[in-house]
């Protein structure tokens, strides 16, 4: 199935500035409400890894793993492009990228794929773009490399790191990303990336001023063991339930009214 939302729709929201909503599912039930509240894009993070499967980060999360949520999500999907994740030490060459995206398209039913990393994804980016796969690149605070990082935590307060994830973000445009999402990196940094890129930019916990906001559904409806603090919860006193959290999520990236200036980092 084709959904309505496209990567040349997402283009098109940047320039009108429309901003973009996505939000992650990882069945079918929660994306069925997420797709009929016109949620733009669904994503199949591997943060499943965290919020469906209990464990502390999302470096356990398979392959096999991300074609079974993707493949229960996918098929509901009439509205939301779905965004397929791939998951640790999935792509780390581009004859492995090129399996495992294939996998998540085919199998999954996914329409757009993601991957952690900068300059190292460059290539796996530019084969994965010949090939005509849609790829969005994952920048800033990267949580497959929890280990590496010593925590998660906000990236890019360092000028010198600053300057890397726009170099990063630039050298992925051009291998071919179709969009980048930016994870915990301050606002002004994400602002300075999102005026330099033509592909939209999503952030989380990267303010306002991306193109468009993902949350984790869990961390928004307040069911997640601990909500970082970017996020919010949308559900607590809300008449209409979930489908009323998601629609008060969606308007209010729309009108710009979250993230929050205290939901931010700087
Ligand atoms: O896996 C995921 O859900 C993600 C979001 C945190 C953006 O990558």
């Amino acid at each position: 199935m084709v959904a309505e939302i496209t990567v040349r729709k997402l283009r098109k929201m940047k320039q009108e500035g429309d901003k973009i909503t996505m939000l992650t599912a990882y069945d079918a039930s929660f994306a069925r409400i997420l797709d009929q509240q016109s949620v733009d894009v669904i994503l199949v993070g591997d943060s499943l890894g965290m919020v469906m499967q209990g464990h502390d980060s999302t470096i356990p999360v398979t392959m096999d793993d991300m074609v079974y949520h993707t493949k229960i999500v996918s098929p509901v999907c009439q509205h939301s492009l779905v965004l397929g994740d791939l998951p640790f030490m999935s792509c780390t060459s581009p004859k492995q990228a090129i399996k495992n995206a294939t996998r998540l398209m085919q199998q999954g039913g996914a329409q757009m794929v993601k991957m952690e990393g900068g300059e190292a994804q460059v290539e796996n980016v530019t084969q994965l773009t010949r090939h005509g796969v849609p790829v969005c690149a994952h920048l800033g605070l990267q949580p497959q490399s929890v280990h590496k990082l010593g925590g998660y935590f906000v990236q890019g307060r360092d000028q010198k790191i600053a300057d890397k994830i726009l170099k990063d973000a630039l050298l992925l445009q051009e291998a071919g990303a179709d969009m980048v999402l930016m994870e915990c990196v301050p606002v002004a940094l994400a602002e300075k990336i999102t005026q330099a890129l033509d592909v939209p930019t999503i952030g989380i916990g990267a303010g306002r001023v991306c193109d468009g906001q993902v949350l984790v559904l869990q961390d928004m409806l307040g069911i997640s063991k601990r909500a970082p603090s970017f996020s919010q919860d949308f559900l607590t006193g809300q008449s209409e339930g979930i489908a009323g959290a998601v629609a008060t999520f969606v308007s209010r990236v729309k009108a710009e009214t979250f993230p929050s200036d205290e939901q931010c980092f700087y």
